[in-house]
């Protein structure tokens, strides 16, 4: 699997098989997350494997009682120390390094889950506090960013990819709101139309609507044309009434 199919094929999965991930694939999901990026090198990320059973029903109890908590083999609770920027960075460091530093390797390691072939979840919904009590830490600076779920995949329970706004949308050349039109034909094509459903169905029918209303207008000067010189046709049943009823 190359870097590429890595990134493409990862998707949250929140369904898992029975068995336990097995230890040397955590530490090594955890290695994964290591070698990412941060700033200055000061790698603030700590981490809590959680894979008894109690303590996750305390997790997933504190996590808006997420099923895919309780379900996972393993968790790991990445949590950030806010004490390693202190001295070197300041407030930025303390308060946006860290999570950029942590979120980081939290990508690792879900890229390191799926090469593995297993399916992971990366989950933000948590009482931070209440979760820094289930996992017994004290120390106001060691903060949780993420809780990851890991566990082994069932084929028909892999999700399908959500989709993703497109590019050309939310790419910028130079300065901000100026499109750069040489994006367009090389996106990937599945990003070209993705619009969540409803919203598709929307705008079609604003469309159609704006059609009918426009061939209505039409319709209506050509008749009062034709009254004017008096040579009125009786009306066609056509293209036109198809759509009003259609969209009615
Ligand atoms: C900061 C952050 C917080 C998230 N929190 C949750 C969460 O609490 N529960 C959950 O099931 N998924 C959570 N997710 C996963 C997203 O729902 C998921 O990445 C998104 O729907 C896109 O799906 P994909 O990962 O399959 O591409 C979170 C993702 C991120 C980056």
């Amino acid at each position: 699997m190359d870097v590429f199919e890595c990134i493409q094929g990862r998707r949250s999965v929140r369904a898992y098989g029975k068995e336990s991930v097995p230890v040397e694939k955590i530490v090594q999901i955890i290695d994964a997350g290591l070698d990412a990026p941060s700033a200055g090198n000061t790698q603030p990320w700590e981490f809590i494997i959680v894979s008894d059973k109690k303590v996750k029903e305390e997790v997933y109890n504190v996590s808006l009682q997420q099923e895919h908590i309780k379900k996972a083999s393993t968790l790991i609770v990445v949590l950030a120390n806010k004490k390693r920027f202190s001295s070197k960075y300041g407030d930025r460091g303390r308060e946006l390094y860290c999570i950029q530093d942590t979120a980081a390797c939290t990508e690792n390691m879900l890229l390191a889950a799926h090469a593995l072939g297993l399916g992971a979840c990366w989950v933000g919904a948590f009482d931070e506090l209440r979760l820094k009590g289930v996992l017994g830490i004290t120390d106001d600076d060691i903060k949780p960013v993420v809780i990851l779920t890991i566990g082994e995949t069932v084929p028909y329970e892999i999700p399908e990819n959500p989709g993703r706004i497109a590019m050309d949308k939310i790419t910028w050349a130079e300065r901000y709101g100026e499109k750069p039109k040489w994006i367009l034909p090389y996106q990937r094509k599945h990003r070209l139309s993705y619009e969540p459903l409803d919203q598709t169905l929307i705008k079609a029918k604003e469309k159609i609507d704006e059609k009918i209303s426009q061939a209505s207008e039409k319709e209506a000067s050509k008749a009062s044309e034709t009254e004017k010189k008096g040579t009125e046709k009786p009306k066609k049943k056509g293209f036109l009434d198809f759509f009003r009823k259609l969209t009615r």
